[in-house]
Parts: structure tokens; C-alpha cells; sequence
């Protein structure tokens, strides 16, 4: 008997170091060193003008011609007020400045602004300075009635259809006014990234507000927590900025390395492994407020890869020695066709060769992009290198496709569609599979709580064949099914 228990023992003790670990049972700390405000709406609590952030898409009607403000073939020329409804032309997407004072920003990417000589309202430029700047002041009964002020002082006007321009002095708001506009929000409350939330507190307040949040969000206390509830690892989604902590460039603020450390010595108390992921970079890989892009715009390319390798090098150079660290995560969820797949490819050799220069062993992650893309496409690149793994996302959500499933044909197309789809990215001798995104949340409305067990029971049973392992998003939200912590509180999860 003791025989059999040494042998047993001994391959425990040999083989404990990979086996428990992997495939990871891990949890995303979202919102916490990147946020998303749909999270936690009450990070917006407080900040003047909330609705008009940056990103905020934003469309006028005149209430005198009862047309839309439209850039004239989607920019590069005049202004017109012809439009009977809004689309492209006629949605501006505003920079903040201040909480009343604007960029906006056109189809075509040029700015709002004046003429040269005069007072025609143009969007020409690429840039923003004194005359793209407006300042939106709203009718305090309807706060959706503005009116526009320009850099010269006088106030934007539709004097006809064809004729726009920014040389009204009076200060009526009846609707026969032509400088009077009916504002209408396209994306109200939904586009909350860490650009919005910084920019839109400012250089006074925003610093605070973070600290604030990175301190109680995540504490040592939710380590506890997640080990002692089977989790063993961490996926961690940080911004760029983060590589000139403690000073990063406006309107981004310093702190979230500290909280990173703080995770990494937590990790390492509890026994559980940390995966970084950079999950917002320079440029936007995805025009998501997740990325933490300005105005919605997806822009990263190949002139971004050298600075966003220089933030890999940074974190890996920085945590290799810690003993909790599994994986460096070299970009969340590129979007295709945006992010064209050489481009891609060159970024992560580059930035998988910056983690190989300062650590042998930790894992390196290569999310395949979203969009229309193949899910194999990065297999035979990562089949030449070492401890690589292939990040895809599940969620029955986001299509349209999911919209009229009942319960159980969401879990039949975890079994069916999702087990088919992984299989294609779970090879042997090539890199490993990671399901580095799910949640419990689905389309079904007034779903019970059985529903709800079942559909994460199904994810489970079929995530598990993953080779690296899965990650929930996330542990913490407002969104109670959203929250793993809440589901295993609750009892709709069991681990
Ligand atoms: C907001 O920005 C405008 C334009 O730069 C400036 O004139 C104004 O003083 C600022 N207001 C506040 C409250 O900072």
C-alpha cells in the first residue's frame, strides 16, 4: 500500500507543476486596468455631460428646414442642411475637449470647421485647432436642443438647404431660429472606453476616479475567492499606456502597473497564474471603446507595430521572473479586414521574438481576429514556434443569428458548432487552444435559472477541451449573468 502511495506521490509531485495547471480554468478581470462603462455605469456618475463623450455620434436637425447637417459627400468640401433623414454624411463623431467644447469629426475623417477667410462651415481639415472647435450649448428644459458656436464666437446657421455657415448672433430657440438644432445621440451610453471615461473626468478629476477604482475593484480578497472556487489563473487585460506608467500620455492616467504588480503578488499567494493581455493598443486593433479608441475608428497597421512590440518587450522584461506568470497576450481580438492578416503576422513575430528575449517559458497568445477571417489562419505560423497558443471568443451574442434561440439550440450549438469549431484550432504538435472569452449571458430573454446552468454547463464540458484552457469574461459586472462571481454566489455555475 505505501508502495503504491510513493509511486503515486512521485508522479503527482513530477507531473503537478503542468498538470494542474493546465488547460486553465481562468477569469478575465475586465474593467479593471481597461475599462468598458457598461460594467460599471456608475464610473460616469458625476461627470458633467455624459452623454456627449468622445466617440459620441451625433446628428443635427435643423428645426427651421426640418433637414440633417450633412458633410457633403462625407467630407472634403462644404456643409449642407438638406438631408430629410441621417446616416454617414450626417453623423459627427465628436472629440471632447472639454465637457461644452467639440471636435467633430466626419464620414470621410476630416474635422469640422471654418473657412479659411470666412464663414463658411467646411470639413476640410485633417487636423484640429482653434476653428474646428465648437462649443454646444443646450437648452436647459431640452438638453437636446443646441445650439453651435464657433471659434469666432457667432453661432452655426442653416440660412437654406445649400448654405451653412457660422455668422448667427442672435439667441432665440424657436424653432423658426436657423441656428437652432434638434440633437440626436446615436450611440448614447454605449461607447465607454477608457478614452471616454479619462478624457471625459479630465487631467483634474480623472486620476482620483481611477485610483479609486483600480483599488476596490480587485482586491487580494477576489484572489482568495477565485482560487478557493477552483479558478487557477487570471486573465489580466491592460492598455498600452501602461508601459510609461507613472506618466502616459493625456488624457490616460498612471497607476494601473502598481495594480498589476499588486495582481502578480496576489497570483503568487494563492497559487494561480496571470495571462497579460494587452487588450487595448495604439491606433485601435478593432474601433472598439475596448480598445480604447478616441472616436471609433480602427487604425493600427504595420506603422504602429514597432511602438506596440516596445509595450510587449516592457511587460514581458518586467514579469518574467515572476514565478505566477503563464502568458503574455499580444493583442485582444484584431479585427479583420481591418488588420490584414501579413501585417498581423509580422507584429506577432516581432512580439513573440520581445517575449522569447526575456523569458523561455512563458506562454505566448495570438488572439485570431474577429470579423471575416479564417479560424486556422495563424495555424501553420505558430506551428513554427515554441509554447504558442491560439486565443479564440465564444459568445451567443453579437449576431443576429442568435437572436430568435431558444435555450436549448444555444446548447445544442455549443456541443455542435462551437465543439466543431475548436477542434479546428486544437491540433496536435502545434500550438494550443485557448477559449480566452465567454460568458454565461445569452440572447434568450426571461431564460430560468435552470436555463442559465444548463447553457454554462455546456460551455464548460465543451470549453474544457481546450489545451490551454478557458477564461470567463468577467469576474466582476453589473450585468449579473456576466459576473462569474455572481454566478457561483448564485449557484448557476459550478466549477
Ligand atoms: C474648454 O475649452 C475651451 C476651448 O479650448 C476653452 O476656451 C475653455 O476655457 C475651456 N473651458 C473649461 C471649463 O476648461
Amino acid at each position: 500500500m505505501a508502495y503504491y502511495f510513493f509511486i503515486f506521490a512521485t508522479l503527482f509531485f513530477v507531473l503537478s507543476p503542468l498538470a494542474l495547471a493546465q488547460p486553465f480554468k481562468a477569469v478575465n478581470l475586465g474593467n479593471w486596468l481597461v475599462t468598458e462603462g457598461w460594467m460599471k455605469p456608475s464610473l460616469y456618475d458625476g461627470m458633467p455631460n455624459n452623454d456627449l463623450l468622445d466617440g459620441s455620434q451625433v446628428q443635427f436637425l435643423s428645426t427651421k428646414l426640418q433637414k440633417y447637417l450633412s458633410s457633403e459627400n462625407g467630407g472634403g468640401t462644404v456643409l449642407v442642411a438638406n438631408r430629410p433623414s441621417a446616416s454617414g454624411w450626417e453623423t459627427f463623431r465628436l472629440w471632447r475637449i472639454n465637457e461644452t467644447y467639440f471636435n467633430f469629426r466626419v464620414f470621410n475623417k476630416q474635422f469640422v470647421g471654418l473657412e479659411d477667410q470666412g464663414d463658411k462651415v467646411t470639413a476640410v481639415s485633417d487636423t484640429v485647432g482653434n476653428s474646428q472647435t465648437f462649443q454646444i450649448i443646450r437648452n436647459n428644459d431640452d438638453r437636446n436642443r443646441v445650439r453651435l458656436q464657433a471659434s469666432n464666437g457667432q453661432f452655426i446657421q442653416a440660412s437654406s438647404e445649400t448654405l451653412v455657415t457660422a455668422d448667427y448672433v442672435g439667441s432665440g430657440w424657436e424653432d423658426s431660429d436657423p441656428s437652432v438644432f434638434k440633437m440626436t445621440i446615436v450611440n448614447i451610453y454605449s461607447f465607454r472606453g477608457e478614452y471616454q471615461l479619462t478624457n471625459g473626468y479630465g487631467p483634474d478629476r480623472a486620476p482620483q476616479v481611477l485610483q479609486d477604482h483600480w483599488n476596490s475593484y480587485i482586491t487580494e480578497e477576489d484572489f482568495r475567492f477565485m482560487s478557493e472556487n477552483s479558478l487557477n489563473a487570471v486573465r489580466i487585460p491592460v492598455g498600452w499606456w501602461i508601459a510609461s506608467d507613472p506618466t502616459p500620455p493625456k488624457p490616460f492616467v498612471g497607476g494601473s502597473l502598481k495594480a498589476l504588480d499588486n495582481a502578480f503578488t496576489w497570483a503568487q499567494k494563492y497559487g494561480m497564474k496571470v495571462i497579460v493581455d494587452l487588450h487595448a493598443v495604439q491606433a485601435s486593433q478593432n474601433g472598439n471603446d475596448h480598445s480604447a479608441t478616441r472616436d471609433g475608428y480602427q487604425e493600427w497597421g504595420e506603422s504602429n507595430i514597432q511602438e506596440t512590440v516596445a509595450v510587449i518587450d516592457f511587460l514581458a522584461e518586467r514579469y518574467a521572473d515572476k514565478p505566477s506568470l503563464a502568458a503574455i497576450e499580444l493583442m485582444n481580438e484584431p479585427m479583420a479586414p481591418g488588420v490584414n492578416l501579413d501585417t498581423l503576422i509580422k507584429y506577432y513575430q516581432a512580439g513573440y521574438d520581445a517575449v522569447r528575449k526575456h523569458s523561455e517559458n512563458a506562454y505566448v497568445i495570438l488572439s485570431n481576429r474577429l470579423g471575416p477571417a479564417d479560424s486556422k489562419e495563424l495555424l501553420s505560423f505558430a506551428s513554427g514556434l515554441k509554447r504558442v497558443v491560439i486565443d479564440v471568443h465564444y459568445y451567443n451574442l453579437f449576431s443576429d443569428s442568435f437572436n430568435n434561440m431558444n435555450p436549448q439550440q444555444n446548447i445544442d450549438f455549443i456541443y455542435n458548432q462551437r465543439a466543431s469549431a475548436l477542434t479546428t484550432v486544437t491540433t496536435t504538435n502545434g500550438p494550443l487552444s485557448f477559449v480566452g472569452e465567454w460568458t454565461g449571458e445569452w440572447a434568450v430573454q426571461g431564460a430560468s435559472m435552470q436555463d442559465y446552468q444548463n447553457f454554462a454547463k455546456a460551455q464548460l464540458d465543451v470549453y474544457g477541451r481546450a489545451t490551454f484552457g478557458w477564461a470567463y469574461w468577467a469576474y466582476k459586472c453589473a450585468a449579473d449573468h456576466w459576473s462569474l462571481k455572481w454566478m457561483i454566489e448564485n449557484n448557476y455555475i459550478k466549477l
